[in-house]
């Protein structure tokens, strides 16, 4: 049986859908260079490659030894005010790194790419719900590299060498009994909020109370990772299938509020998470929800893990669990 390769399948989604890949029986190959994911995420019996994207030798290697016909395509950094910082580094990881890993797969045969892609492709977009044929205007240069992956994906599709799913993720968060989120330099609000309700970090802040959202605080469409998990089968399974290349976004189509998130963490934690109110910061849109309607209409994706309250819960399980995350 043919291969799928998972490049960043030691990170948080990567290894989820590792987990959700090999439960259906798939043949997984996984290439991670750990510059954020764990070891300890992928299992042992997974063959494991650490090593970099962009070194075209390891794979070519890989993608000839394991008969791979498929990759989903996870590696990147994906810190926006990072990005913003160190916009080099971003465009060399994401972007440089990213075309050289198309270049070989298709040298070596590969006929189905599905792209880890971002909400932040649409830049601060004009409406919401966001649907896929919103205008592409990204405002950091995190999303600039995840277009600019999008675009290649695009050509190689028209010159017929390969077909892609570019699945645009809203925020993803929660986790499973045994993989969750441990980014070393956390960004994401509910790992943050969740530290702060545990006493590990002082208090946390809202950046932004004067949005004009229900209460003043910035709004998101949060996607539970064992729903992320589960599009990246179906949209290889339409791939393979035969099915046309596509854009597809990742969210529920419900949005809550920054302030409804720590609510809802302090109730199931039972500890206030000292939150305190700051400025709104630069380029952080007052809302984000997706249309997700063309994910279930083509895919037959609906999310089913993904209401707030599950989320935090499960978040909370694997942080209580996991503490230091991979490193306890
Ligand atoms: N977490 C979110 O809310 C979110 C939202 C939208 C999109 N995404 C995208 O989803 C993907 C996974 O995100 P995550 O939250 O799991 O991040 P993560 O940092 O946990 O995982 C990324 C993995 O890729 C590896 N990696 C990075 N660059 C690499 C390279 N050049 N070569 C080999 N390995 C490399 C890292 O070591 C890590 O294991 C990313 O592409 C990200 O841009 C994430």
């Amino acid at each position: 049986m043919n291969a799928t390769l998972v490049t960043g399948g030691a990170g948080y989604i990567g290894s989820v859908t590792v987990e959700a890949l090999v439960a259906r029986g798939e043949t997984v190959v996984v290439l991670d260079n750990l510059i954020t994911g764990h070891r300890e995420a992928v299992d042992r019996a997974i063959p494991f490659y650490e090593g970099a994207t962009g070194d075209r030798e390891l794979v070519r290697k890989i993608v000839a030894e394991h008969g791979v016909d498929s990759c989903v395509h996870f590696a990147a950094l994906s810190s926006v005010a990072e990005s913003v910082a160190d916009p080099e580094r971003y465009l060399s990881n994401n972007a440089v790194q990213g075309m050289a890993l198309f270049e070989e797969l298709v040298r070596g045969g590969v006929r189905h790419v599905v792209l880890s892609s971002t909400a932040a492709v649409y830049g601060e977009p004009e409406s919401n719900p966001i649907a896929e044929d919103a205008p592409r205007k990204p405002v950091n240069p995190y999303g600039m590299t995840k277009v600019v992956l999008e675009q290649a994906l695009e050509a190689l599709d028209r010159s017929g060498q390969i077909t892609f799913a570019a699945l645009r993720y809203f925020n993803a968060a929660g986790a499973t009994g045994t993989r969750g989120e441990d980014h070393r330099r956390e960004s994401h609000l509910i790992p943050i909020v969740l530290a702060a309700a545990a006493g590990r970090r002082d208090g946390m802040t809202i950046y932004g109370t004067d949005y004009p959202t229900p209460d003043g605080t910035a709004v998101r469409d949060y996607i539970h990772v064992s729903d992320l998990a589960d599009a990246h089968v179906k949209a290889l399974d339409h791939l393979r299938k035969g099915g046309e290349s596509l854009h597809i976004n990742l969210g529920t189509g419900t949005g809550f509020s920054v302030r409804q998130v720590v609510d809802t963490v302090e109730s199931v934690v039972g500890n206030s998470a000292n939150a305190v109110l700051g400025e709104r910061r630069p380029g952080d849109p007052p809302v984000l929800i997706a249309d997700p309607g063309k994910g279930s209409e083509i895919l037959g994706w609906t999310p089913t893990q993904s209401d707030l309250e599950s989320i935090v819960r499960d978040a909370w399980s694997w942080h209580k669990a996991r503490p230091l995350g991979y490193g306890s």
